[in-house]
């Protein structure tokens, strides 16, 4: 099979298990290029996005795509889901069991998509992949999880509330796309670094 496929029948898979959280509200799989080498994953769908049945649709969707399109990119290029994949009442943040229910799903989509570059949109999608991250600090850089490039952006939603982040946002996304990009030398330097580390290590531990 295919990665449309096995994500087809992923989606299926979630649809029926009625033991998932959130049961009242639609299911928002993701949509995008099953090939993507991007993925941008946000917190839990909207009210719009519920409507839908499609993530990133609402105000903050339409902030998103601009920055795609900046980027040299159409929405159908990357991929785009959310951790939890139906909508908490009133918006409110996941709870932490919710997440927990959702992640061999979201783990599973990644793991077909296998993509190069994982994006998380906000602090509460970037402390699902860096527990110890600050956004403030943190977004816009680049991390090595397995032999993937984790880049936590600004949610666009910020985004829309304060032009300061918006120019933040704006920049990690030019920077995103250049990892993109450099991917295999970015992937290369780290594992060299990595090498060096482990060699140091082994000789500290002779003498
Ligand atoms: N915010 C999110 O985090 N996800 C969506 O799909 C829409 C808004």
């Amino acid at each position: 099979m295919g990665k449309a496929e096995d994500l087809a029948a992923l989606e299926q898979k979630i649809a029926v298990d009625d033991s998932l959280p959130l049961q009242e509200a639609n299911l928002v799989f993701g949509e995008g290029n099953p090939e993507a080498e991007v993925i941008f994953i946000g917190e839990a769908p909207g009210f719009y996005e519920d409507r839908e049945g499609r993530p990133f649709v609402g105000r903050a969707g339409q902030l998103l795509d601009k920055l795609i399109v900046e980027n040299g990119w159409r929405r159908e290029d990357v991929y785009i889901s959310n951790i939890v994949k139906r909508r908490p009442p009133d918006n409110r943040d996941p709870f932490p069991k919710e997440i927990e229910a959702y992640k061999p799903y979201l783990a599973e989509q990644i793991r077909i998509i296998d993509p190069k570059v994982i994006a998380p949109l906000g602090r509460f999608s970037m402390n699902y992949f860096l527990p110890k991250a600050k956004i403030s600090k943190d977004q816009g850089k680049i991390f090595l999880l397995k032999n993937k490039l984790v880049m936590p952006i600004y949610h666009p939603a910020a985004a829309l509330r304060s032009s300061g982040v918006m120019e933040e946002l704006r920049l990690s996304f030019q920077k995103l796309k250049r990892a993109v990009e450099r991917y295999s030398e970015l992937i290369e330097n780290r594992e060299q670094q990595e090498k060096e580390e482990e060699t140091k290590k082994e000789a500290q531990s002779l003498f």
